[in-house]
């Protein structure tokens, strides 16, 4: 059994099934078959309970029929992709990037690592809330001070809007 066999049999029928559906909307040639890798890695990102491990990415490449090294590059390439380090809940992203930082973000970051006993980049210890390490602008300048939680923007943020946010995640 070749090793690449061995990571697509990783994947479950519904896991099969949920890729088949992206992939049915992309040309089937083998770089429309690519487009198809960034809902697939989201497939198995949530079903490990946040986070990716190698051979999830190399089942998911394998089974689309792209190489490997291309589909980690886009595993590492965004930030919403989290590897081989499993994750809060939540992820919790204040962006410190220059309009968020000229409007008072490291004030914030600081305020949240301290409300949540944890580091940017760690989890709390309930497994609850994982505090994502600082990245690029994540393009809600507009609305600085901003962070993402798990996929939503939260603008204009405050110490209060942050308690209020934090407060209100299971
Ligand atoms: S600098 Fe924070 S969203 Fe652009």
């Amino acid at each position: 059994m070749s090793q690449e066999t061995e990571q697509v049999e990783l994947l479950s029928a519904d896991q099969r099934q949920r890729i088949d559906k992206w992939l049915a909307q992309y040309p089937s040639d083998s770089s429309g078959r690519k487009s198809a890798i960034i809902p697939a890695l989201h497939i198995m990102q949530d079903d490990n309970g946040g986070y990716l491990e190698r051979n999830h990415v190399e089942a998911v490449a394998d089974y689309i029929g792209m190489p490997r090294v291309e589909a980690f590059e886009v595993a590492t390439f965004y930030s919403m992709f989290h590897l081989d380090r499993p994750t809060g809940r939540h992820k919790v992203n204040i962006c410190t990037n220059i309009s968020c930082w000229l409007n008072g973000a490291d004030d914030l970051v600081a305020y949240a690592e301290q409300r949540l006993g944890i580091r940017q980049g760690e989890t709390t210890a309930d497994g609850r809330i994982t505090l994502v390490r600082e990245e690029e602008c994540l393009a809600g300048c507009v609305g600085a001070p901003m962070m993402v939680v798990d996929g939503h923007y939260y603008t204009h943020l405050t110490r209060e809007r942050i308690d209020e946010i934090l407060d209100g995640l299971s």
